[in-house]
């Protein structure tokens, strides 16, 4: 990934203080006052999401505003700077849209994405989104646990790992016409991390429809591990026996290895582990091991060594 520079927030971009303690009633007056035509439709630009069930304040960090949710992104399909996705995933065409789910599964089958929509009940989620980069988010997603889709395809008892195959189209996706990374895009997990209640698939955030920039229709959220684990706008998933070699792991094995959970201990050779910047914040703050939900996860790891196991 490219050296990341910091970039000060300008004074313009930052929540009016009496606000900024108030995310979710911040966030009626905009959409109320957005759709009232009061604020520039940029602020929020999306549709709204139909029956997202809200969550019961899990995390007790603010939010990150929407704005630097949707300017600020990886997306190498849309070009390598942070702004390029907002400018440039206009292209992406959402519709129509399916996910391929095959090999080790009872059930091979191509799910449309008005059926994924509806496959379970959309549960706001917020989680810590943690870049390998050193800079982290709070992001408000949409969507549901992966579970509920592999469960219906029936992994076999040789699905060791599932793959996450994002799309390659050389016309909508106009970073693709370099070679930055081997196109299409790939991630993995192991099949214990795919099924774990807290991987989902998400399809849409802060209540709307996902923003091209941020992997629309749908992706993958991991909040455990590093960022780039989350693959966007997939197409394919595939249960599979041996373990997937992802996009990173093939640009630089020495720095992206398959397991990327977020740990201070273990630095990347470009960026310290030990603290991140939450965008929106000037203090850097101490990065928690497995990104602050190693309750719920480190069992999964328990006897490996997590330094030969990056
Ligand atoms: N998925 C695809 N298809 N292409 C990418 O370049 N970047 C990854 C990940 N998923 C990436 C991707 C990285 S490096 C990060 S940090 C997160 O997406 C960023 O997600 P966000 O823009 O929604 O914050």
């Amino acid at each position: 990934m490219k050296q990341y520079k910091s970039t000060p927030i300008k004074s313009s971009e930052i929540t009016p203080p009496a606000l900024f303690f108030d995310r979710r009633r911040f966030m009626q007056l905009t959409v109320g006052a957005s759709l009232s035509g009061l604020l520039p439709s940029s602020v929020f630009a999306g549709e709204q999401l139909a029956n997202v069930k809200k969550t019961t304040e899990a995390l007790s960090d603010k939010l990150t505003a929407y704005k630097d949710i949707t300017t600020y992104n990886n997306f190498y399909e849309f070009g390598t700077n942070k702004e390029d996705p907002a400018q440039n995933a206009g292209s992406l065409k959402t519709r129509p849209w399916t996910i391929t789910v095959e090999g080790e599964v009872n059930k091979a089958k191509v799910f449309d994405i008005e059926e994924l929509l509806k496959l379970a009940p959309l549960e706001e989620r917020v989680y810590r989104l943690r870049c390998v980069e050193a800079w982290s988010m709070v992001i408000p997603w949409v969507g549901y646990s992966l579970a509920e889709l592999l469960k219906r395809v029936e992994p076999t008892s040789k699905a060791k790992y599932v793959e996450f195959v994002s799309l390659e189209d050389h016309e909508q996706m106009p970073g693709q016409k370099s070679a930055t990374l081997d196109w299409p895009y790939r991630e993995g997990l192991r099949i214990d991390e795919a099924m774990h209640p807290l991987t989902i698939l998400a399809v849409g955030l802060y209540g709307e429809v996902m923003p091209k920039q941020n992997g629309a229709p749908i992706r993958l959220v991991v909040p455990w591990k590093y960022g780039y684990k989350s693959a966007k706008s997939i197409v394919k998933i595939r249960l599979v026996e041996e373990q997937p070699v992802t996009s990173w792991m093939k640009a630089g094995p020495s720095e992206y290895g398959f397991y990327s959970n977020v740990n201070p201990a273990v630095d990347h050779p470009r960026w310290t582990q030990a603290k991140e910047r939450r965008i929106g914040e000037f203090l850097k703050r101490p990065t928690l091991p497995f990104n602050g939900y190693a309750d719920q996860v480190a069992q999964l790891y328990s006897g490996m060594d997590l330094i030969k196991n990056f």
